[in-house]
């Protein structure tokens, strides 16, 4: 009579032991003891069973249904040790591989030339200085001797920003020469830094871009004459372009904040490119006396303290240094051309054998 209870019984518990993983074991489980499992069905059909052996088959399948139950979490904790014990076998790491060969990353050509220009002039005795690049008016223009409808901010091509009533207005700043006046207000002379940063103009093609960087020099001290100037502009040049004898050439023009200034140009073949020999000139910064008014304006008595600045941008050395055409791909952040022109950063910056001592 309860054969078949001896007989479920016996094939759970042969089928809990033969169960490879928790999803065998989960069905099973669900065949035999889930709401249409076999023995939930025998439970269910217990009230057909006649009144004298209902009690006792009740009993056996309650009993079995307890061993079943306790034999299936028996199994399936240990099917659940095992499958951690695989996982950790599957995810196991050997920490004392040697690491594997990534592509090293370089070092973008801006970044470099700012490290050589800090290298170069830094051995000539110049401390770094910086500034925001959102500027006031003030520091932009006026204190440089740029008064409100001076024709020269008509070159700077500005980004004004929206400024609040009553407020002073600001603007990103069109060059470096700002922190000039930053630097004349905290610091007293002599003075001798070197400014590189971003700045900022509404213009774009292939050699000017709306941001871009310059690097600003200033020295202010007593008894600086033009010479100091010449001497200071002529060695960094010689030493970033790597050239002991590259021709510079300096060259009347104006700029509000110096007095007098001057262009410089150095020597170049405009049909190969090639610097330093071919017989023509190419501009490449800017500079000048510091201006008696821009003296003024940070209250420095320009009988006592006399100085020199000037500008540079620095793509636009980058791009003569390297031979590179457009400055656009500076900002693409094309892998190809960062591989190609960027810098090795275990390699570090030399001083050239262009004259700084
Ligand atoms: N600020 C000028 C510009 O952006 C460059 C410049 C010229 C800076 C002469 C100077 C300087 O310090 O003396 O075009």
């Amino acid at each position: 009579m309860a054969d078949d209870i001896a007989t479920l019984r016996k094939l759970t518990l042969a089928g809990v032991s033969q169960s490879g993983d928790l999803r065998a074991l989960e069905a099973l489980r669900v065949n035999v003891l889930g709401k249409a499992g076999v023995l939930t069905q025998m439970l269910k059909e217990l009230g057909k069973t006649e009144p004298a052996m209902r009690k006792l088959r009740g009993a056996a399948l309650n009993q079995l249904r307890d061993d079943l139950t306790a034999a299936i979490e028996l199994r399936r904790a240990a099917l659940e040790d095992v499958a951690i014990a695989q996982r950790l076998e599957a995810e196991r790491m050997d920490v004392t591989l040697p690491p594997l060969l990534e592509t090293p990353g370089t070092l973008h050509p801006i970044h470099r030339t700012i490290e050589e220009m800090v290298a170069i002039f830094g051995a000539m005795g110049f401390a770094l200085a910086e500034g925001p690049d959102i500027e006031s008016d003030w520091h932009n223009f006026s204190a440089l001797n740029i008064p409100a409808h001076h024709p020269a901010r008509d070159d700077h091509d500005t980004f004004y920003l929206p400024s609040a009533p009553g407020k002073p207005a600001r603007v990103l700043r069109t060059h470096t020469s700002p922190v000039q006046i930053r630097t004349m207000l905290t610091q007293k002379p002599p003075i001798r830094v070197i400014v590189p940063g971003r700045t900022f103009r509404a213009d774009h093609d292939a050699t000017h871009s709306p941001m871009f960087h310059q690097c600003e020099a200033l020295v202010i001290d007593r008894n600086i004459t033009l010479g100091h100037l010449k001497g200071c502009i002529i060695d960094f040049l010689r030493a970033f372009f790597g050239l002991s004898s590259l021709p510079v050439r300096f060259r009347a023009s104006y700029f509000p904040f110096t007095e007098p200034s001057m262009e410089v140009d150095i020597g170049w073949n405009r049909k190969t490119g090639e610097l330093g020999a071919g017989g023509d000139w190419l501009e490449i910064l800017g500079s000048g006396m510091v201006h008696p008014n821009v003296l003024g304006n940070v209250g420095l008595d320009a009988r006592e303290w006399q100085g020199f600045a000037f500008g540079m941008g620095v793509e636009r050395i980058t791009m003569l240094k390297y031979g590179m055409p457009d400055l656009r791909p500076f900002y693409d952040s094309d892998l190809r051309w960062l591989r190609q022109y960027g810098f090795s950063a275990l390699n570090p910056v030399m001083l050239h054998e262009g004259g700084v001592a």
